[in-house]
């Protein structure tokens, strides 16, 4: 059967590849609604001439206009949504499947519409999961929530091909997340002080959007995923942990307690995660090119240097308080990312300042959207403060 689906962020690193795979298997999905912010009119225009969504949504109303003009053009008559309640009226479009590949705190708004609308969510924006932790929890139904990073996605696979009916917390030791280790991997911290935006926008492994590119370099990526990991898979952060595996073809690993564990391995290509997530449970087959088992590879795995990159074990700080502590960390992160690419601020100047702003923060329980947006605006507001912006 066709699954319907609607792509949140459709013009970006996740959202233009999730076209591929469902450009690549028409019998398998269509497309019900497109949404993006507003930056690239012309492209979402193309999209929906491709696709025929239903309904297109943008962010941002001052790009309305020439979104309609774009849509007129190319002959589309979908419906226009505006404004970030138009994304989340997006979010909720009648489906079969919501991807979220929003970048950013922002995309909070899109998984609690989907996940309340009752929608299976593939989740590429970790980062709503991250600051929105409780609330996202508490509205998630039992396999609602299926996650797109590639390190969870592994994860899942492994969990579920050791247990094909049902995850068993009990019989997990350890999950292992792998890490890059980004482009900077081996400098020790004295070195990093003067590093460009460019060097840290070259990642060796993966073609992703800016900020989570940044995110990787400064391996703040991977302590927003250990919080992923610790909220999808319920495993204490004691039991989670990092391992730098430069090639990324090892995606992820779990221990189990009998001392066996269980790999997923396939080259980088966001294309195999997304698929899986659309597809769930099923595979698309084709969706990736696999390991070349006829060449000869070199796989190594190395501990992560805390004292050069330090935003991991932040990331598990901040995690332990839960509350808004995961809103804060990734608030200021957002801001100083962005004074990091602006020239404000130097490369270890931004988890310098996170860990500055959450050691300010008060952390309280999360209990209600507007107790995390106000623990967000407050990380914003001090983190442009610290970083010359304010
Ligand atoms: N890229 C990867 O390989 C990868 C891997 C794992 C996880 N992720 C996660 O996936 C998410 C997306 O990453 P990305 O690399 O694809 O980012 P990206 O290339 O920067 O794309 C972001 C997308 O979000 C849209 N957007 C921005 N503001 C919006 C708003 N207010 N409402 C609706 N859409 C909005 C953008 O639209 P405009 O074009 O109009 O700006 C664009 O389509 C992030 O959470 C990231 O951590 C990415």
């Amino acid at each position: 059967m066709t699954r319907s689906v609607v792509l949140l962020g459709s013009t970006g690193s996740i959202g233009t590849q999730s076209l591929d795979v469902i450009a690549r298997n028409p019998g398998g999905f269509r497309v019900a609604a497109l949404a993006a912010g507003g930056a690239r009119v012309d492209l979402l225009a193309r999209q929906a001439a491709e696709f025929r969504p239903e309904a297109v949504a943008v962010a941002d109303p001052a790009a309305v206009p020439a979104l309609r003009e774009a849509l007129s053009a190319l002959g589309v008559t979908a419906k226009v949504l505006a404004g970030p309640e138009g994304v989340a009226e997006a979010a909720a479009w009648p489906s079969d499947m919501v991807l979220n590949g929003i970048t950013g705190a922002l995309g909070l708004t899109s998984t609690l519409a989907a996940l309340k609308a009752g929608r299976t969510l593939a989740l590429a924006n970790k980062e709503s999961l991250i600051v929105g932790g409780p609330l996202v929890k508490r509205l998630a139904g039992p396999g609602q929530l299926i996650p797109v990073d590639s390190e969870h996605s592994a994860l899942a696979q492994c969990l579920w091909a050791a247990s094909p009916t049902g995850h068993d917390p009990s019989a997990v030791r350890r999950l292992i997340v792998t890490a890059s280790g980004g482009p900077f991997r081996g400098r020790p911290r004295a070195e990093l002080t003067g590093v460009t935006p460019e060097q840290a926008l070259a990642h060796p492994t993966w073609s992703m959007g800016p900020v989570i590119t940044v995110n990787s370099a400064t391996l703040v990526n991977k302590g927003l995923e250990v919080i992923e990991a610790h909220l999808l898979f319920d495993i204490g952060f004691d039991r989670i942990t990092v391992v730098v595996h430069p090639q990324s073809m090892i995606h992820s690993m779990v221990e189990f307690t009998d001392g066996s564990v269980v790999a997923q391995a396939s080259p980088p290509d966001m294309r195999l995660p997304i698929s899986l997530a659309l597809g769930w449970p099923g595979r698309v087959a084709g969706a990736a090119s696999p390991v070349d088992w006829t060449r000869a590879h070199t796989w190594t795995f190395e501990p992560l240097d805390d004292e050069a990159f330090p935003a991991v074990a932040l990331a598990r700080h901040v995690g332990e308080a839960g509350g808004t502590a995961p809103a804060v960390y990734n608030a200021a992160n957002e801001v100083c990312v962005e004074a990091f690419l602006a020239g404000r601020l130097p490369f270890p100047g931004i988890v310098d300042t996170v860990a500055a702003v959450v050691a300010e923060h008060t952390v309280t329980e999360a209990g209600s959207v507007e107790e995390v947006l106000a623990a967000d605006t407050w990380a914003r507001v001090r983190a442009r403060e610290l970083t010359g912006a304010a």
